[in-house]
């Protein structure tokens, strides 16, 4: 779906080309593209400023049908995420434009500043991810991805990038997989129905696959999981999904919230912005697809997903505020707040990880607080580790993939804030204040001397408007970085 090619644009017929230009340099070593960008540049509305853009229909002297300029401002400003956003605009401006194909004029590597792997791979994920339509529920699409998305160098760079391409096009389709699911309406994802679909892909990837049902759960005390999935009539599963390569030295466990729907449960949300809640699974989303890439990017050590899937809804089933709870490590909770769900499902989840794969390392993802979009807002996630390497390698893996992960701390002083006055702990702090922080010294109770870090995506994985390579509602947030974090690790 992607290539890279070196087509001339005076013989071979075009029917799009974007090319990205610098407002004070130039960017590009090919003498037909520099010809094009001068034509562009004469006109007077066209300064290359950042997001300007101008359409060159059949320029002089090539076959070129189309020829979207996009300014990019000063080139000290170009970086990969820049090129990214560039790639994603321009796909999205050809789907707009009807085009099936669409050629991309990659700049020099030397002269952006950048390394060749690098600045290809940050414009081919621009591209892919831009190239998605979700429009399942829609009964006429007016919108096609395109067929094909050609990346245009001189003919030296693209020998050097063929292995490149097989990766991106993974680590992408999996990043789109993890959105289509955030995506799914949570009428069509219950719990079973996501189970379901994540097996799909699973199986077909090659993956080793467990679900524990209700009645495993229960068999197996999964007290705090099934205390949330009470109040709703579609039952609670457990998935876990194992690559396991031969000769593995360590172990990663990967722990997803999957709450399928998140109405707050009898401590009801209010009303305004509750569907943005069938996003509460994002963070199994993430770590479903980031097996899925593994099973094709084959890491050297032994990843496992785990993701429990509930609905966390109002009945005459559903768990009280003031229930008291046996997790499934024995502690027992009280349940202040039944809208503090994603960490009753994280416990239970990570404690048996914990027993029954004595894990190297384990990641967990989840939308878990309000608190943490306060304090990072909709585009940062925040990281939280005892072990400040782990969160500094999160965080590494984070600025390279450019899903931004900020180290908050796990201050023991807080922990007086989930006491409780009848249970060993208590689900609710006592203060709104530094929510996040407490939402993860909770979970700090039940991974053991497990070396951990906890990823709270509230913010990132999710909105309305997400920027120029993403469509409305789920980002995929934490695939691209759990990719490159297992190379990391
Ligand atoms: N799923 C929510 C957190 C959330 C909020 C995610 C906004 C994405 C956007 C979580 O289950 C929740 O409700 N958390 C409560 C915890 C509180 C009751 C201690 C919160 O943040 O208000
Ligand atoms: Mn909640
Ligand atoms: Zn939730």
């Amino acid at each position: 779906m992607i290539k890279f090619t070196a087509v001339s644009l005076v013989r071979t017929k075009v029917e799009m080309l974007a090319v990205p230009v610098c407002e004070d340099t130039t960017i590009h070593e090919d003498p037909q593209i520099q010809a094009l960008i001068a034509s562009a540049t004469a006109l007077e509305e066209f300064k290359a400023e950042d997001k300007q853009e101008v359409m060159l229909y059949h320029p002089a002297e090539t076959k070129v049908q189309r020829c979207l300029c996009m300014g990019m401002g000063k080139r000290r400003k170009l970086s990969a995420e820049t090129l990214r956003s560039f790639a994603g605009r321009a796909v999205q401006a050809a789907i707009k434009a009807r085009r099936s194909n669409l050629v991309i004029a990659v700049p020099q590597a030397e002269t952006v500043g950048l390394e060749l792997q690098t600045m290809a791979q940050a414009i081919m994920e621009g591209a892919l991810l831009a190239n998605d339509v979700f429009d399942a529920y829609k009964e006429k699409s007016k919108d096609k991805p395109l067929k094909e998305i050609a990346l245009r160098t001189v003919p030296a760079a693209s020998k050097s990038l063929a292995g490149l391409v097989a990766k991106t096009e993974t680590i992408c389709s999996s990043t789109l997989l993890a959105r289509h699911w955030i995506n799914t309406p949570s009428n069509r994802k219950v719990p079973a129905q996501l189970a379901q679909m994540v097996t799909t892909e699973a199986r077909k990837a090659g993956l080793a696959i467990n679900t524990l049902s209700e009645a495993k759960l229960k068999q197996q005390h999964f007290g705090a999981l099934l205390a949330v999935a009470a109040g709703s009539s579609h039952p609670p599963c457990l998935l876990e999904l194992r690559y396991a390569p031969k000769g593995a030295r360590k172990t990663i466990v990967l722990v997803g919230k999957g709450v399928t729907f998140d109405t707050g449960g009898i401590s009801l949300k209010q009303s305004s912005g509750m569907d943005a809640m069938k996003g509460d699974m994002s963070g199994a989303a993430a770590v479903a697809a980031a097996l899925i890439a593994a099973a094709q990017l084959k890491p050297r050590h032994r990843i496992i997903g785990i993701m429990p899937m509930v609905e966390n809804m109002p009945s005459g089933t559903a768990t009280r505020p003031g229930d008291i709870v046996t997790s499934y490590a024995g502690k027992t909770v009280e349940i202040g707040n039944t809208d503090a769900e994603g960490r009753l499902i994280l416990i239970d989840a990570m404690a048996y990880a914990v027993k029954k794969y004595k894990p190297d390392v384990m990641i967990d993802l989840a939308t878990l607080t309000g608190a943490c979009v306060v304090a990072l807002g909709e585009k940062i996630a925040a990281v939280f580790s005892k072990d400040d390497e782990l969160a500094k390698t999160v965080a590494a893996s984070g600025e390279a993939v450019y899903e931004r992960c900020w180290p908050m701390p796990l201050a023991e002083d807080y922990k007086e804030l989930l006491k409780s006055d009848y249970a060993d702990i208590s689900n609710m702090p006592s203060t709104r204040y530094g929510g996040a922080i407490t939402a993860a010294l909770f979970l700090s109770e039940f991974v053991g001397e497990t070396r951990w870090a906890h990823i709270d995506i509230a913010g990132p994985a999710f909105g309305k408007k997400n920027g120029d390579y993403c469509g409305p509602g789920g980002t995929g947030f934490g695939v691209r970085l759990l990719c490159d974090l297992i190379e990391k690790l």
